[in-house]
C-alpha cells in the first residue's frame, strides 16, 4: 500500500450541507485550495434523506381563521399581521430542548434561518410555493405555527444539490469515495488528516492550514435507523480517539414514523399535513399524552407515547411492535402533490399505497443531539475550559454547537447544518486570511493506520466484524432505547466493552486491496464501538430524564443537578471520562419551565 502526501488550504471531511456550505463560503471569499472528502458521492450524503423541511420565521402561512391551531392553511395577505417570528421559533426551539439548549446559539440559528433559505431561494432552490409565489410552510412538531419551509417531501434533497453545485461553481475539489482514517494534530494545532483512497487502497497524508468535520450522524449504532449505511459516527470517534472531548452523546433521537421493521424515515411532514396516528384499537392515542399538540408534539414525546402503546399491547404487526400511520383523509391529490417520496417508500418497502391504507410504522433511531463541542463559528473546543483545538472546526449533525439539547425539533437540523457550516466558511477564510501556517508533521502520521489496515488483512482471528457490529446494534437497541434503566444501561456497557475486546480478534473475508468494503465496514466497527461506550456512559450516569434521554428509574427532569452538559474525554486506558459544563441560559427572558404539550 503506497502513500503520497497531499496538501490543501483547506480539508473539509464530509460533503453534506454543513460541509459543502463551509467548502462553498471559505472558496469564495477568496481561499484558492479547499478540498472536500466524502465516503460516498457527495449527492448521497445523508442531508438529502431530510424530508418535511427547514424552518425559518417567514410568516408566509397560517391556519385558517376560525379553524383552530390544527386547521387548514392559507396563505398571509401581504400587510396582515404575522404570526411567527425569530422570538417564537427561538423558544420553540428551547423548550424543544428541554432547556439543554445553549440559548446563544439558539438565537444566532434562528435569527440566521430567515437569510439564509432567503440565500437558498436566490441560488435556484425549488421550493413548494404558496398561490401567490411565495415559498410554503407547513406545520412540524413542537413548532406554534407554520414555520418548514419545504419542497414537497423531497426538501434535503433539493438544498444538497443546490449547495452542491454552488460549491463546484467556487472551485471547491471534491475527492468522492475517500475515507477519513485520523485526524493529525501536533502539539495541540490540527495539521491535516489521514485518508483511505477506497478505489485504489492507497493511504495518504492530507495536510491543510485547517480542517473542517461535517461527517454526520450515528444512527447506525442502532438495528433499526433511518440511517444510511454511511451514518456510522466516523467523524465523531476520530475525534474523540484524537482526543477531543464529545458532548452530550446520550441524548439520542428516535424519530416516531419508520417504515415497520426497517426504520426508513416516513417524514414528519406526513403529521404536519393532518397524519393520524392509531394503535391496534384504532384509538388516536396521542389525545392521551399530548392532547393540545397530539401528533405535533416533538418526536421524544410522540416516540415514547408510540412504545408505551407497544409496550402496553396495542401494537400493531406479527409482533405488535408496529404503530399505524393514517393518511388517507388527506386525499390522493394532498399526497400525490405533497408526500410523493413518502408515498413510494411505503409501497416499495411495506407494499401498502397510503392513498388507500394505513401504513405500518414505528421509532426508529434518527438523530444524535451530541457531538463535537463547537463554538458558534464551528471552532471545536478541545476541552472543558473551551479552549479551542487551533486549525480544527466542525458543523452539522457531527457537532454539538449546542442548538437542540436533549430533543432537536424537526427542521431544525437542515437549517443547523447550513446556519453553522456557512459561519465556518466565514471563519475558516478568516483564519486562513489572518496568515494560518501549514504546519510541519513530525513523523508518518499513516504509519498507525498502514499497520491497522494491514493486521486486519493478515488477522485470521475466529470474531466476525459483521456479527460484532449486529450484536452492539441489539444491545443500543434494548438496552440503550427510548427508555432506559440501570440494569439495562449497565448491560449495554458491559456488551459494548466485551465487543470492543472481542474487536481485536476479528478477521475480515476480503483480502484485496481495491474498493474493499469489508475493510471499511471493519472501521466503521470500530468507530461504533468507541463512541457508542460514550453514549451508554453519559446516559448511565444522567440520573433524571429529560427529552430524548427517558430514565424509567428517575422519570423527572432534575435541574438542580442536571441542567448541565455532559463532556466525555478519552482517558489514558481508553475508557471516557465524563465531565460537565454550564448550559448557557437567558435566565431573564427563557429560564427553565415545565415541559408541557
Ligand atoms: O421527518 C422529516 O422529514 C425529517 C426531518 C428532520 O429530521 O428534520
Amino acid at each position: 500500500m503506497s502513500s503520497e502526501t497531499i496538501t490543501h488550504d483547506v480539508i473539509i471531511v464530509g460533503a453534506g450541507l454543513a460541509g459543502s456550505w463551509a467548502a462553498m463560503i471559505a472558496a469564495k471569499q477568496g481561499v484558492k485550495d479547499v478540498a472536500v472528502l466524502s465516503k460516498i458521492h457527495p449527492l448521497r450524503s445523508h442531508s438529502s434523506a431530510a424530508q418535511g423541511g427547514i424552518a425559518a420565521a417567514l410568516n408566509n402561512c397560517r391556519p385558517v381563521a376560525g379553524t383552530g391551531p390544527r386547521g387548514p392553511l392559507e396563505q398571509i395577505p401581504p400587510g396582515d399581521e404575522p404570526v411567527d417570528s425569530w422570538e417564537l421559533h427561538m423558544f420553540d426551539t428551547i423548550k424543544g430542548s428541554d432547556w439543554l439548549g445553549d440559548q446563544d446559539a439558539i438565537e444566532i440559528l434562528v435569527k440566521d434561518a430567515i437569510e439564509i433559505v432567503f440565500q437558498y431561494e436566490h441560488m435556484g432552490c425549488v421550493f413548494s410555493r404558496t398561490p401567490d409565489g411565495r415559498i410554503a410552510q407547513r406545520r412540524f412538531g413542537g413548532h406554534s405555527v407554520p414555520r418548514a419551509n419545504y419542497s414537497a417531501d423531497w426538501t434535503g434533497h433539493v438544498l444538497l444539490h443546490t449547495i452542491h453545485e454552488q460549491a463546484l461553481r467556487q472551485g471547491v475539489h471534491f475527492y468522492s469515495e475517500w475515507y477519513c482514517l485520523e485526524l493529525i494534530v501536533e502539539e495541540g494545532i490540527c495539521c491535516g488528516v489521514v485518508a483511505l483512497d477506497i478505489l485504489t487502497g492507497q493511504i495518504h497524508t492530507m495536510r491543510a492550514r485547517a480542517v473542517m468535520f461535517g461527517t454526520g450522524g450515528y444512527g447506525r449504532a442502532y438495528a433499526i435507523t433511518s440511517n444510511a449505511y454511511a451514518n456510522t459516527g466516523d467523524g465523531v470517534a476520530i475525534a474523540y480517539n484524537a482526543g477531543v472531548p464529545l458532548m452530550d452523546m446520550e441524548f439520542v433521537q428516535f424519530h416516531p414514523t419508520g417504515v415497520y421493521k426497517h426504520g426508513i424515515l416516513m417524514s414528519e411532514a406526513c403529521r404536519g399535513e393532518g397524519g393520524y396516528l392509531v394503535n391496534k384499537d384504532g384509538d388516536r392515542f396521542m389525545e392521551k399524552y399530548a392532547p393540545d399538540k397530539m401528533e405535533l408534539a416533538p418526536r421524544d414525546l410522540v416516540s415514547r407515547s408510540e412504545q408505551l402503546e407497544i409496550d402496553q399491547g396495542r401494537g400493531i404487526g406479527p409482533d405488535g411492535k408496529g404503530i399505524y400511520l393514517d393518511l388517507r383523509h388527506l386525499g390522493r391529490e394532498k399526497i400525490l402533490q405533497r408526500l410523493p417520496q413518502v408515498r413510494d417508500i411505503a409501497l416499495k418497502f411495506s407494499g401498502v399505497d397510503i392513498i388507500d391504507e394505513m401504513a405500518p410504522i414505528q421509532p426508529t433511531t434518527h438523530y444524535s443531539m451530541g457531538g463535537i463541542p463547537t463554538n458558534s463559528d464551528g471552532q471545536v473546543r478541545a476541552n472543558l475550559a473551551g479552549d479551542p483545538l487551533t486549525g480544527f472546526y466542525a458543523a452539522g449533525e457531527c457537532a454539538c454547537v449546542s442548538v437542540h439539547g436533549a430533543n432537536r425539533l424537526g427542521t431544525n437540523s437542515l437549517l443547523e447544518a447550513s446556519v453553522f457550516g456557512r459561519r465556518a466558511g466565514y471563519a475558516i477564510s478568516q483564519f486562513i486570511q489572518d496568515g494560518a501556517e501549514l504546519k510541519p508533521i513530525s513523523d508518518d502520521p499513516a504509519e498507525r493506520s498502514r499497520k491497522r489496515i494491514e493486521t486486519l488483512l493478515t488477522r485470521e482471528g475466529p470474531e466476525n466484524v459483521e456479527h460484532l457490529a449486529q450484536e452492539l446494534k441489539w444491545t443500543m437497541t434494548n438496552n440503550c432505547g427510548i427508555f432506559r434503566d440501570e440494569p439495562r444501561l449497565e448491560q449495554a456497557l458491559v456488551d459494548v466493552k466485551q465487543l470492543q475486546e472481542r474487536f481485536h480478534s476479528a478477521a475480515i473475508m476480503d483480502k484485496s486491496s481495491r474498493f474493499n468494503t469489508d475493510l471499511l465496514a471493519a472501521f466503521e466497527t470500530e468507530h461504533l464501538l468507541a463512541f457508542s461506550e460514550v453514549i451508554v456512559s453519559g446516559a448511565l450516569a444522567r440520573q433524571e430524564s429529560r427529552g430524548a434521554h427517558s430514565r424509567t428509574d428517575y422519570p423527572a427532569r432534575d435541574d438542580k443537578n442536571w441542567l448541565k452538559h455532559t463532556l466525555a474525554r478519552k482517558d489514558r486506558d481508553g475508557r471516557p471520562i465524563l465531565e460537565y459544563t454550564d448550559v448557557h441560559i437567558d435566565w431573564e427572558k427563557y429560564p427553565p419551565q415545565e415541559r408541557k404539550y
